[in-house]
């Protein structure tokens, strides 16, 4: 695990916590946790009767999937500080340089694809309603329409053009029109996962517990023993634990969401201390974009308060199309800039001889007494009937993960 020498820490903190400095001159905001990036909280608008009256007159423009996750995500201020969908300049900024216009960090394009005929007709300067199926509604001021290169940015952003990485695939999909420009949201999606908090919400949680360093884990796969591994590990060095699955749009053969939750639930119920992790669903979609998608991670979380990002094996990778720590270099690399620190770690596996989990860093055997079992071979398991091994996985979870899963 390596964290990042810094200065600075909370004046109460004792013990390794005090060691355990956030990102060196990372800004503090007056609840006493990391600065939100830019400086403030930016969330789009709150629910208001008259503006709904109003997106009756305007021209409603459908969203859905992935742009419906990231309004959601504009709505919170959990993307703070953008306030919309990105303008042209916005868009070529974050793909060539991973920035803003002003130079802020921002590694991943957020855009507003739209049909030739819907781009027709939404001129620049007008307001537009985006309207969800689930009756999510927001108002669009249209700054800005421009057509993007989709093979670039799927260069630039994923390292591929290979329509095999789902990131690219969807992509690819997406009309290459875009809208830019300032949103205010109506009415939040009323799908929303009940379990989601807002950053104004965590901080507020952070903050009546005491905590001033707070490890985030983020995760789109059902808890197992190396996620757990980490977890503890950090939470033996900070003063909490957010645990923040990720909830929005992930490719079909990943396990549902909801199973996702409640085997971190049934994890917290049987293994943790309550009152050290708080459990909350982060809203955004995957793009399994590696290494710049890990950087957008530590940005939202800090957003959310956190202290530290805990940034394992291949973090939001997909099959191999990334270095396994290509991820946790370019964290790094941009850590003082972020102003949240990486909690970096090997790949971890349980090793039957040293009785419990470990990495090589721990650990002097060999593979052949690791327990290492990949997504698609518990999902052979449970469609057999069987139940993945307790050095996998707990077995409460995965009792969650059998009753989920069709037989074959
Ligand atoms: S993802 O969001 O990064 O795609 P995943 O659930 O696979 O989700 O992993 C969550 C976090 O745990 C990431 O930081 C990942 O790098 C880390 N991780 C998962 N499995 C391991 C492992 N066996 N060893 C070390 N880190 C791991």
């Amino acid at each position: 695990m390596t964290v990042p020498e810094g200065t600075g820490g909370p004046a109460e903190a004792t013990g390794a916590v005090a060691q355990l400095t956030p990102v060196q001159g990372a800004v503090r905001s007056a609840d006493g946790l990391p600065a939100p990036h830019g400086g403030r909280l930016l969330p789009c608008g709150l629910d208001d009767a008259g503006e709904l009256a109003r997106t009756a007159e305007l021209r409603q423009v459908p969203v859905a999937g992935r742009v419906l996750d990231d309004l959601d995500l504009l709505a919170s201020g959990a993307m703070s500080p953008l306030r919309g969908f990105m303008d042209e300049a916005a868009y070529r900024a974050s793909v060539e340089r991973m920035r803003l216009p002003d130079g802020l960090l921002w590694p991943l394009p957020v855009t507003l694809p739209v049909s030739d005929q819907e781009a027709a007709a939404c001129r620049p300067g007008t307001d537009v309603a985006l309207v969800g199926a689930d009756g999510s509604l927001a108002i669009l001021t249209v700054d800005d329409r421009f057509r993007r290169d989709l093979a670039w940015e799927a260069r630039m952003v994923y390292g591929t053009e290979d329509t095999r990485h789902p990131g690219v695939a969807a992509l690819l999909a997406e009309p290459a029109i875009c809208l830019g420009g300032p949103v205010r949201i109506v009415r939040r999606r009323a799908d929303r996962d009940p379990r989601a908090l807002d950053p104004a919400e965590t901080r507020a949680a952070f903050a009546a517990r005491g905590w001033r360093t707070v490890a985030a884990f983020q995760s789109r796969n059902p808890a197992h023993r190396a996620h757990e591994y980490l977890q503890k590990c950090a939470l033996e060095i900070c003063d909490g634990l957010l645990l923040h699955p990720l909830v929005g749009r992930t490719k079909h053969d990943d396990i549902a969401a909801d199973v996702r939750l409640r085997s971190y639930e049934a994890l917290i119920a049987g293994y943790y201390p309550p009152e050290r992790v708080l459990l909350a669903a982060f809203p955004a979609p995957m793009r399994y974009a590696g290494p710049r998608e890990a950087v957008f991670h530590a940005i939202c979380r800090k957003n959310y308060g956190c202290s530290h990002l805990i940034v394992g094996r291949d973090h939001a990778g997909v099959g191999d199309f990334y270095g396994p720590f290509d991820a946790q270099r370019l964290v790094a690399d941009l850590a003082p800039e972020l102003g949240i620190a990486p909690l970096a770690f090997e790949h971890a596996f349980y090793c039957r001889r040293c009785g419990g989990m470990a990495t090589r860093k721990t650990c002097p055997h060999g593979p052949e007494d690791q327990v290492v079992l990949s997504g698609t071979a518990v999902r052979a398991l449970l469609r057999r009937g069987e139940l993945p091994p307790p050095e996998y996985t707990r077995p409460e979870v995965a009792r969650i993960l059998a009753e989920s899963v069709d037989p074959a």
